[in-house]
């Protein structure tokens, strides 16, 4: 007698044999049944491309615009908990590196994955303070610009015109050479920035102060005017450098997510770290400190908030610098910015649009407008005050943002080079134009 064939299992039965680390998908146009393995809570998308109607189809594909719902990668770099308002370098909280870190020792763990020695931390400054210098003809480009040209767009310019002067960065497989456009990148940031805001003012060029600090040679670049040697103000200096700290990376924002994928097609660190620099730029993603401000000025006056906010509740605008993709919590930065603020205010006098972002802020947590929605302040709420206080145009503020975020941009490109299962970025489209059809002569269409 021939044995009985089973009949197949359930879907439910299935998915219970089937192991915890699996995921049973019932294709209910045909009733297939698939088994895709989850590794790291994540099915891969090229296991969808067995499941096909019949041998013609081209497999099945997921569809996400703006990448809501889609790991690109796996990173050692930054961990966010945006639920439970947490961001972590390496595994260390925000926290303790803005109290007891610097940028550039923040930069080199999150470049390297551990903290340096001693040892390492100087000569890894050394290395830095050592390529602040830019070639002469860079000033000439810069030059070019008109008076109120915007700073990013001198910036993007100037970092993409890096790559022409070292040619030495295309070898981007070798790992002396990617250390020293590292050291290249990092070290010139600060330069090209402060050189396009004197630009912006007519004021000569101030070269770097090697003997002062990351931040503090920074503000020397921008502030220093008749004085020999330029002394920051160590209250200044700090906050500066903790803003540093605080923006180094933010893992697959926009901007890394430009560099990574620019970057995969394997052009040089300079010419990716311009298009990411491009990618911030825009008001969505670098641009929201600036609108804060205008938003404050627009209000006007601590007792206009009401009436504001009840404008903001009735979908006329929103509360620029509140809400957050992945924040559904506090911002941990905002908190940090907040007490920097202060700190910032007693050197600089109290900007007089604090009183009215306060009350903004005290209303909104109480407001079940926000509180059901989740709307928390953001890193931007708080920190064009700062730069306002600081002297800072707002032009130059997403510049504020893009030098620390170097330091991640080029942690994110490197993470890609090295890891085996990334190739040229290359999405998928659902094509859903016209089907074939022929040409027709000018004179005989409708
Ligand atoms: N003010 C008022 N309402 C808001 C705000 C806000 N700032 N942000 C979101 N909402 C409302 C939305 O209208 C929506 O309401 P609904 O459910 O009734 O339609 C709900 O909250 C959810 O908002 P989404 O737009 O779906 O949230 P999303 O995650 O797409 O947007 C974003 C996040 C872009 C940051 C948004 O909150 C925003 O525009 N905020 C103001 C701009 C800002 O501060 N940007 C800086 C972000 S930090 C950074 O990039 C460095």
């Amino acid at each position: 007698m021939n044995p009985v064939k089973p009949a197949p299992p359930t879907a439910v039965e299935e998915a219970t044999t089937a192991g915890p680390n699996t995921l049973t998908v019932i294709d209910n146009r045909t009733g297939k049944k698939y088994e895709l393995p989850v590794t790291n809570g994540t099915i891969r998308a090229l296991d969808l491309r067995q499941i096909k109607v019949d041998g013609k189809d081209f497999g099945m594909m997921s569809y996400d615009p703006a990448f809501n719902n889609t790991a690109l990668c796996y990173s050692k770099i930054t961990y966010i908990d945006g639920d439970a308002g947490i961001l972590r370098y390496r595994g260390y909280p925000i926290e303790e590196l803005a109290e007891k870190s610097t940028y550039l020792e923040t930069a080199y763990l999150i470049l390297h994955g551990e903290l340096p020695t001693r040892e390492q931390l100087d000569e890894w400054t050394y290395h830095v303070t050592h390529h602040t210098f830019i070639h002469e003809s860079i000033k000439k480009f810069l030059d070019g610009f008109h008076y109120d040209a915007h700073p990013m767009g001198m910036m993007i310019s100037t970092i993409a015109a890096l790559s022409t002067f070292y040619p030495d960065a295309k070898d981007i497989f070798n790992e002396e050479s990617r250390r020293k456009q590292i050291y290249r990148l990092i070290g010139k940031m600060p330069t090209l920035a402060a050189f396009a805001y004197r630009h912006s003012l007519g004021m000569p060029f101030e070269y770097p102060d090697n003997d002062l600090s990351y931040a503090g040679n920074f503000l020397n670049m921008l502030f220093k005017t008749t004085e020999l040697k330029y002394h920051p103000n160590p209250t200044l200096e700090r906050a500066l450098d903790v803003l540093f700290i605080l923006h180094a990376d933010h893992e697959q924002n926009c901007s890394a997510n430009a560099m990574r994928c620019v970057g995969s097609s394997h052009v040089d660190p300079y010419s990716a770290t311009a298009a990411a620099t491009a990618a911030l730029y825009g008001p969505l993603h670098g641009g929201a400190n600036e609108e804060v401000l205008r938003m404050l000025k627009e209000i006007g006056s601590v007792s206009r908030v009401p009436d504001y906010i009840k404008r903001v509740k009735a979908g006329e605008h929103k509360l620029m610098g509140f809400g957050h993709r992945i924040y559904k919590n506090y911002d941990p930065r905002a908190r940090i910015i907040k007490r920097i603020a202060d700190e910032v205010f007693e050197v600089m006098g109290r900007n007089p649009l604090t009183e009215i972002a306060l009350e903004c802020e005290r209303i909104a947590l109480e407001d079940d407008y926000f509180v059901k929605r989740k709307l928390y302040p953001n890193v931007d709420f708080y920190s064009g005050l700062i730069y306002q206080s600081m002297g800072f145009p707002m032009t130059m503020f997403p510049v504020l943002f893009a030098i620390p975020r170097t330091s991640g941009w080029i942690a994110q490109w490197e993470e890609m080079l090295l890891d085996r299962e990334q190739k040229i970025a290359r999405p998928r489209q659902v094509y859903l134009g016209q089907e074939q059809r022929s040409y027709v002569p000018i004179e005989s269409r409708a």
